[in-house]
């Protein structure tokens, strides 16, 4: 009886102190940087090229309709495509405060580097290229690389004023995403970061 008590008690503790293993963020190390840096910039700036060229040739085959049936439709198998390309990337999204798809929402540590870089603009800083963070987890631990996003004039005809959007482009919005917060930004604004995941 007892020992089964006691065995209990052990796969407890065990159990408790797995689940609650917390993980730590610390800054990566100018020798780490100096690896994850260069795959996070490759991965990012093929991201947004990819969604740029598919955006402008949807824009010219169809229209701005067919444009926004692209960054709905294949914005998440995009980024699924480019984290086949390194076996170091996890994984690769978009993300910022005011989403347009639930999907998007920032976690915990993306909110983090979100702070870092309204901080710096809020204080007038010339905005960083990147933000990194280290998350260690029990014995293993991964990287965050974060590169941040503006607002372009490009933009504006689906993230723009409200008032100015084209009635298409808001029956569309208001079809596809009826929590749409992705609105009413100007040129300029910092619009949300690209967020990569990569393994140790
Ligand atoms: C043709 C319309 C259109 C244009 C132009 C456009 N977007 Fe979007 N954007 C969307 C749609 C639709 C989504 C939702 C995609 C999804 O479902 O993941 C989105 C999502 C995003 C997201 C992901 C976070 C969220 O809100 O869900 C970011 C970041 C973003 N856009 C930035 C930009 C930037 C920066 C530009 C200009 C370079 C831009 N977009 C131009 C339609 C557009």
């Amino acid at each position: 009886m007892l020992k089964n008590l006691l065995f209990c008690l052990t796969i407890l503790a065990f159990v408790t102190q797995c689940s609650i293993t917390p993980e730590k963020i610390t800054a990566p190390t100018t020798e780490e940087n100096k690896e994850i840096v260069p795959i996070g910039n490759k991965i990012s700036g093929e991201l947004l090229a990819t969604l740029k060229t598919e955006l402008q040739s949807a824009i010219k085959e169809g229209g701005i309709s067919k444009a926004i049936e692209v960054c709905n439709l294949k914005a998440i198998p995009l980024t699924e495509m480019i984290t086949n390309t390194s076996d170091r990337i996890v994984s690769v999204k978009r993300t910022t405060y005011k989403f347009r798809n639930p999907h998007n929402a920032p976690n915990e540590f993306e909110m983090l580097a979100l702070d870092y870089f309204q901080e710096q603009i809020e204080s007038g800083n010339i905005l960083p290229e990147y933000y990194t963070q280290k998350i260690n987890q029990g014995d293993t631990s991964y990287f965050y690389f974060f590169k941040p996003l503006m607002v372009g004039n490009i933009c504006l005809a689906c993230h723009g004023d409200y008032e100015m959007m084209t009635p298409d482009i808001k029956d569309q919005m208001a079809k596809d995403y009826p929590d749409d917060r992705a609105i009413n930004y100007s040129e300029g604004d910092f619009r949300g970061l690209v967020s990569v995941i990569i393994r140790e």
